[in-house]
Order: structure tokens, then C-alpha cells, then sequence
């Protein structure tokens, strides 16, 4: 019988199912639940169709209208993969982080927008400029997924088919959002600035993206990009000025120029460090003189990517894990059952094994078995610890050569920023005991999505000259620099 492919979105799982099969029989595997038993009555259970599509019968039809649900969602229970899909499971909830932090400012007048345009999210905040009120807040899911996760996989399905799309569906959902919140406002929205990583960047921009694909990763378009809301395509009054900040460097991008000034670490004489533990695992040390950032290429082994049950950090993830004498405890987002481990579970299963003795100083299981049992659904392979070693070995690799390049100890840096979502759910704890940070606890904080606070600030600056962050700031090619190899080995065993 002919098979059919069914991918869930956000959580990045691929499988082949019989063509026909009803979806409630394979979908319960993945911690989707059933509340109403398949009834259709509760719409616990919806799916959004982004690709493909599912035939709904009238009994379908009429209760997906109780439901007041539009035309390409699907109750799971009622429905059967008949051809490929795409689906978003409305259960796999993510945690969008807008924000709430007050800064300093010099009022102006109108109205000012700023987005956070992340890999997986968008969050949109407007702004009263003369009192820094926030008006209205918009958050939705980077409809990109569709092409994958991560940046790897939607830079290569636009390489294969041109990115025309990846563009062409950011902007529609950029412009959505913007309308929502300016919806029944009288007067128009006077600036708006959007900031995020460079593939975002090339992608809103509408930028040529093989420089950013192949050696030497290094792009000409890098530079602030500002569009009338016309030229957008957007349907918000009247001609608007809208600007994707500049990006540092091939893989620094304007998400941590809004980062750093959030910090105000290019104000301070004594010496921070910014990080941001994504894919790129972005980092700037530096001080009011001079900034040093560089990209460490620590791969998605955070975002769930590369690790055998590895997934985002969404409903049936194990996200944390709390170790004793006794043993350990996971504990999974919403509760349910676990259906893989994302970023922060990782760093501290691993942390939970290495004080357990279960994993020796270079990662070795030390029972000699291929992998580690988490629970009785979720394992940690060799191989996934490998590539847990290879991404914090970029990490502290990468904050030791910028720290000597400045010419300075560790024990100068006086302030640690944690940026990004994921940084918010780390455990700091595991995170010195692996020695991916090697920061005393205390000096270190967690900032929240400071890419959006940054974003919100920059409405208050000279886009030409963002409080003069550009002027100091230097991108260091992490590889080129004499001594990476080895600097690079030495921090992949564990320990402080
Ligand atoms: S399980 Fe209740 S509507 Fe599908």
C-alpha cells in the first residue's frame, strides 16, 4: 500500500504512515492527547493544515463550525493522511517570551513598533514613543517552520528552490501582525524596527543567501535595510518607515547589536560578556572601548537538532532534571508524558550523569553500553553526548579566545549576560559544572529576550549610528585565530 509522509510542526518529526491511516492512531505515539475520546466535541485535537490537504466529511465540517475553527484546521481525531503533510499540533505549545522591562529613554512623538524576528518565534510590541507604553503585543510562530526548525534546513531548501518564499511568507506574516496591532488606531505607526539573526535578515530583505551558505560565509549584505510599508506589500497607512537593523557579521545579526544594547555594555569601562546560546552561540565581550564578538558554530544540538530524541522545547520535552545521591528526576513541559529532550534537559542530564560517575571526564558512558536511559521513553546516546561536547567545547572555546584577545583574565569580566529564550531556562549550575561557562554563578544573569528589549530601544536611536555600538564593536573569525584547534580540544572534557 502507498505510504504518505506526515511531519508535526513545532516539534520537527518526520514518519511515513500508511496512506488512509486515521491520524488519532498514529498521533497518541507523539503525546498528542485525545481529551473528548475522538468525539470532535472537545477541539483538543486540532491540527493546522500548512501543507497538504484533509479531506473533512459534513459530520467533520459541522463540528469544526461549533468550533468556530476556519478552513484549514482539522480535528486529528476525525481526520486520515490520504497524501504528504504538514501539520501544526495546537498542543505542542511554545513559549513566545515578549517582554516587560522599562529602560531609560528621551520621549518623541507618534507610534513605534519594534519585532523580534526569531528562528521559531515573532514577537511584535507598538509603542506610545512619548511614554514608552506598550500599546499592544503580537506573538505568533516563524511561519517558515514549515521548511524546518532550523536555519540549516530552510537555507537549504531555499538554495534548492530559491528563497523568493521564505521571503515572500515572513513579510505576509510581519505585515499580518503589524496590521493587528494598528488595527482601529487613528494614527499611523511612525518607525518601525525589526531585529534578528542574519539568515532572517537575508530572508525579510529579500538578500541573496548562498554567501551566507559556502566558504567564505561571508555576505555583502550586511548593512541596515529600510522599506516603506508599501513597498512591503502591508496594508497599514500610510507609508511607514520600516528597518531591519545591520548585522555585525555573517553570523551575528542584529538580534545581538539589540542585545548588547540592552546590556549597555558598550557604555560600561569594566568588562562584560554577552552570550547567546542558540545555534550560533553568539558572543561579545568587551567594554566601552572595544567589543570583540564572534559566532562559535556551536550547532543545534540546543535547539533539539542532531540529539537522537532531541526535540524543541514544547509539550513532552524533558526540559530539566534534578539529580541526587538516589538518582535523578525529569521534568517535562505540560506535565504529560516525555517525547524527547530539549536544550536545557540536555545540558543538565548530562551535568546529573557526569556528578552520577555515569559518564566519565571525555564523555565516555562508562558502563560501556551505547546509551543512558532518562526515563523509560527518552535516552541519551554516545553519540548525542559527543555532540553535546562539540557545542559547549565552541562555546567556551569561543569565550576564551575573545577573552585573550582583549588581552585580559576571566576574573575580569564583571558581568555575564545569558540572552535568548533558551538562556532563560538554563540551570547555571550545570551549566559551570560541564564547563561551558567557566563565570563564577553570581556575576552571571539572564536577560530574557533581549533582543526585543534592544529592538524597542533602537526606536529611540539614530538608526545610522545605534548608540554607536558599530563604531567599537570587531568580528573575529573564531577559526582563523592561532591556537583555536587546540583551545577548542582542551574544553571538550568536562569539569570546571
Ligand atoms: S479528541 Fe476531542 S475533538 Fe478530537
Amino acid at each position: 500500500m502507498k505510504k504518505v509522509s506526515v511531519k508535526l510542526v513545532p516539534l520537527g518529526k518526520k514518519f511515513q504512515a500508511r496512506e488512509g491511516t486515521p491520524l488519532i492512531d498514529i498521533l497518541h505515539e507523539y503525546g498528542v492527547e485525545f481529551p473528548c475520546g475522538g468525539k470532535g466535541t472537545c477541539g483538543k485535537c486540532r491540527v493546522k493544515v500548512l501543507k497538504g490537504s484533509i479531506e473533512a466529511d459534513e459530520n467533520h465540517r459541522e463540528k469544526l463550525h461549533k468550533l468556530d475553527l476556519s478552513d484549514n484546521w482539522r480535528l486529528a481525531c476525525l481526520s486520515r493522511c490520504t497524501e504528504d503533510l504538514v501539520l501544526e499540533v495546537e498542543q505542542y505549545e511554545v513559549i513566545i517570551q515578549a517582554d516587560e522591562t522599562t529602560f531609560d529613554f528621551t520621549p518623541q512623538t507618534g507610534l513605534g513598533i519594534a519585532f523580534d524576528l526569531g528562528t521559531t518565534t515573532l514577537v511584535g510590541q507598538l509603542l506610545d514613543l512619548s511614554s514608552g507604553k506598550i500599546l499592544a503585543v503580537e506573538t505568533d510562530m516563524n511561519p517558515q517552520k514549515v521548511y524546518g526548525s532550523d536555519l540549516i534546513s530552510r537555507l537549504e531548501t531555499a538554495l534548492s528552490n530559491g528563497s523568493e518564499e521564505m521571503t515572500r511568507i515572513i513579510r505576509e506574516k510581519i505585515g499580518e501582525m503589524t496590521g493587528k496591532m494598528m488595527q482601529d488606531r487613528k494614527v499611523p505607526v511612525d518607525r518601525m524596527v525589526i531585529v534578528g539573526n542574519t539568515v532572517m535578515q537575508h530572508f525579510f530583505c529579500g538578500y541573496d543567501i548562498k554567501p551566507l551558505s559556502f566558504y567564505p560565509f561571508k555576505s555583502p549584505n550586511l548593512n541596515l535595510a529600510t522599506f516603506t510599508s508599501d513597498e512591503l506589500g502591508w496594508k497599514i497607512p500610510p507609508s511607514s518607515q520600516v528597518s531591519f537593523y545591520p548585522s555585525i557579521g555573517s553570523f551575528v545579526g542584529s538580534d545581538i547589536l539589540a542585545g548588547i544594547l540592552a546590556t549597555g555594555m558598550h557604555r560600561k569601562g569594566a568588562y562584560s560578556a554577552l552570550i547567546d546560546l542558540g545555534t550560533n552561540g553568539e558572543i561579545v565581550v568587551g567594554n566601552k572601548e572595544r567589543l570583540l564578538c564572534a559566532s562559535t558554530a556551536a550547532g543545534p544540538a540546543f535547539e533539539g537538532a542532531k540529539i537522537s530524541q532531541g526535540m524543541q522545547a514544547t509539550t513532552g520535552a524533558i526540559s530539566s532534571i534534578d539529580g541526587n545521591e538516589q538518582g535523578w528526576r525529569c521534568s517535562v513541559i505540560g506535565n504529560g508524558v516525555s517525547r524527547g529532550i530539549c536544550g536545557s534537559g540536555l545540558i543538565d542530564a548530562v551535568s546529573v550523569l557526569v556528578e552520577g560517575g555515569l559518564i566519565g571526564e571525555f564523555g565516555e558512558i562508562i558502563s560501556g553500553e551505547s546509551e543512558i536511559a532518562l526515563d523509560s521513553r527518552v535516552s541519551l546516546s554516545q553519540k548525542d553526548i559527543q555532540e553535546f561536547q562539540l557545542a559547549k567545547a565552541a562555546i567556551s572555546a569561543g569565550i576564551e579566545i575573545l577573552i585573550r584577545k582583549l588581552g585580559i583574565q576571566i576574573e575580569k569580566i564583571s558581568d555575564v549576560y545569558i540572552a535568548g529564550g533558551f538562556g532563560n531556562y538554563i540551570n547555571l549550575e550545570n551549566v559551570i559544572r560541564v564547563g561551558m561557562l567557566k563565570f563564577p554563578e553570581e556575576v552571571m544573569h539572564k536577560l530574557g529576550n533581549s533582543a526585543l528589549i534592544g529592538g524597542k530601544m533602537f526606536l529611540f536611536e539614530d538608526p545610522d549610528h545605534p548608540d554607536g555600538i558599530l563604531e567599537i564593536i570587531e568580528h573575529v573569525s573564531l577559526e582563523s585565530e592561532p591556537g583555536f584547534q587546540d583551545i577548542f580540544i582542551e574544553n571538550l572534557a568536562f569539569g570546571g
